[in-house]
């Protein structure tokens, strides 16, 4: 099976939504979670985390928002969890997210998009060594 790493940003801890999206994922048979821990991240960690991302317009706001106040980080571990947790946020723009979807149900804002769970094996991979460098 797979692991994922998963944060639920500030914009959903702050809205009281943890239970909410912690429900969802843990309703999906054979997935458990592996590791979940709440905490405020830092710069190089994010810098490592959205390095894809660094020098695109977006990316400073990004950055101090993910800063603005802790986030759930989670591994969940399971059958096709990656593309699995992909589907439950549904698609980056949550107006354009369908309702049913964790974006599409409680989102507006881009930038606030309530959820970040890894895209690709290389990118769990890469992004649990991040999050959880003492992680088995
Ligand atoms: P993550 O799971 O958070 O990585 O989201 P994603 O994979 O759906 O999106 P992507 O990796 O492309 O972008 C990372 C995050 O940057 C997104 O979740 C958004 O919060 C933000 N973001 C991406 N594109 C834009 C954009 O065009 N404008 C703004 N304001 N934010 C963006
Ligand atoms: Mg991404």
């Amino acid at each position: 099976s797979q692991r994922t790493l998963v944060l639920f940003k500030p914009d959903a801890v702050r809205r009281g939504l943890i239970g909410e999206l912690l429900g969802r994922i843990e309703s999906k048979a054979g997935w458990t979670v592996a590791a979940l821990e709440l905490r405020t991240l830092g710069e190089e960690t994010l810098e490592q985390h959205y390095s894809e991302h660094v020098g695109k317009p977006f990316y400073e706001p990004l950055v101090e928002f993910m800063q603005s106040g802790p986030s759930v980080v989670l591994v969940v571990e399971g059958e096709r969890v990656i593309e699995g947790v992909r589907a439950l946020a549904g698609p980056t723009d949550p107006i354009a997210a369908a309702p049913g979807s964790i974006r599409g149900d409680f989102g507006t804002i881009v930038r606030e998009n309530l959820i970040h769970a890894s895209d690709s094996e290389e990118s769990a991979e890469r992004e649990l060594k991040i999050f959880f460098p003492n992680f088995g």
